[in-house]
């Protein structure tokens, strides 16, 4: 097990160019599963979720390499519909392969993929939505099988309970090569679903909507190959400024996603710390001290606040003048890197959704455990920060997300380094 030695106290200066994003990439590769060809991904990330969709790919008979941040899939030879079980198990997301798999195969057995660091994650919303479009569901002692009984999904008018990103993108995965016509009501609009579906349209797919509430999709019979570079990673953008933010200092993110990355910044920016934009550049300056956030911070699907940034604001807030409060409302389990950085001195009370942080002078040092990917990153963020060395434990989770992530921050003058 590795670990992650971070001394605080550096401010860090310089610029940053962003990976692509992990939450586009792992939908994009499972939509590579449609296209009767080969497609090449630039800027795909070197993480490990990555290598894990990869793993899924090879299983099902396409042909995936990765060098040199790019992703050449070759999906011309598909010959499996079945996702093993230790896969499932790897990485949460294989679950978007099941829309990809049955819209190619008419087939599809995989496991649930069960709890997760952030809580239970059902796929109710999923698997209801696919049997609208015709599926046949059967659950053998977790092994979950779905077949289109007439080999082809059919359209279907949806209705979404809550915009779950995940149900949306196997919607529209199922959906681009069904029968007729698809509409989602209540959709999700992060803009990595609007990422997905720019990858799709250039194979072919035809989907009008995405980044609005209501997606529709009209079936075409097949998809062919393309070139596409994945976007700029939005959260990991998210997680670099907020570590300037809590060590002081000043960056430019060189590739960012200006107006993707808003609902972060202008939160961000009420504490005090001066933010400039320009076209596909972000500039953050961190000068004095930081200030409490007034509003209460409420994770909302996009475009409210994203939940995936919450950890890494926190450990930003922890040492700003006066109180300031989140409410999680996406998922039940997402304040566990609170104990952490209550160790390392940070004032945090957790009461059901709500978490009131007061701002304490200064953190310190100490013995850490990743609980999970942003929580893990909210870690890194408050060592930077803090006075003396901190320890972070059960990196694997950190490396999930983010490409390079102690370069990075070397790149910038912080010191971090891996035993
Ligand atoms: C995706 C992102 C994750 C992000 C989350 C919310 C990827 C790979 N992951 O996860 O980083 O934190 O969106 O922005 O893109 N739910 C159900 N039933 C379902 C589906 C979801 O109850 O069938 C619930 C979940 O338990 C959760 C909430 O809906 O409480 C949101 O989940 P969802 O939007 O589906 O997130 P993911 O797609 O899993």
């Amino acid at each position: 097990m590795q670990n992650f030695i971070v001394t605080g106290g550096t401010r860090l200066c310089g610029e940053l160019e962003l990976q692509g994003s992990k939450n586009s990439a792992l939908p994009i590769m499972a939509a590579c599963v449609l296209v009767s060809g080969k497609c090449l991904l630039k800027s795909c990330p070197r993480l490990t979720d990555v290598y894990s969709a990869a793993r899924i790919l090879n299983c099902l008979g396409c042909k995936c390499s990765l060098s040199g941040g790019c992703a050449e899939i070759d999906s011309t030879g598909v010959y499996g519909s079945e996702i093993p079980e230790e896969l499932m198990r790897e990485m949460r997301s294989s679950i978007m392969f099941m829309g990809a798999i049955l819209g190619r195969t008419g087939e599809c057995t995989f496991s649930i993929p069960g709890g997760c660091e952030l809580g239970p994650r059902p796929i109710d919303m999923h698997l209801a939505a696919l049997s609208k479009m015709g599926a046949e569901i059967t659950d053998t002692g977790g092994r979950i099988c779905c077949r289109m009984p007439k080999g082809r999904s059919k359209g279907a008018r949806l209705s979404l309970s809550f915009p779950s990103v995940g149900a949306t993108e196997n919607i529209i995965l199922c959906a681009v090569t069904a029968e007729g016509e698809t509409v989602i009501n209540n959709a999700a609009r992060e803009p990595e679903i609007c990422d997905m579906c720019r990858f799709l349209r250039s194979c072919g797919a035809k989907i009008k909507g995405d980044g609005e509430s209501c997606i529709v999709i009209e079936g075409v019979e097949k998809l062919h190959g393309c070139e596409y570079r994945i976007m700029p990673d939005r959260i990991a953008g998210a997680t670099y400024l907020a570590m300037t933010a809590a060590a002081g200092g000043e960056l430019i993110l060189k590739n960012a996603c200006v107006p993707e990355t808003e609902p972060f910044t202008t939160v961000l920016e009420q504490t005090g710390c001066g933010i400039y934009t320009a076209e596909n550049r972000i500039y953050l300056r961190r000068g004095g001290r930081l200030k409490a956030v007034k509003d209460r911070i409420r994770t909302m699907p996009h475009p409210g606040f994203p939940t995936d940034a919450q950890a890494v604001l926190m450990a930003v807030l922890v040492t700003a003048d006066g109180t300031s409060v989140f409410e999680e409302n996406i998922f039940d389990c997402r304040y566990r890197h609170t104990d952490a950085l209550i160790k390392m001195g940070a004032d945090i009370q957790v009461m059901g959704k709500a978490a009131v942080i007061r701002g304490v002078p200064r953190l310190h040092g100490a013995d850490v455990e990743a609980t999970d990917l942003r929580g893990g990153a909210a870690m890194a963020v408050a060592a930077l920060a803090a006075e003396g060395t901190t320890r972070i434990g059960s990196i694997s989770h950190i490396d999930r997300g983010y490409e390079r992530f102690e370069e990075a921050i070397t790149s910038l003058g912080g010191k971090i380094r891996r035993e």
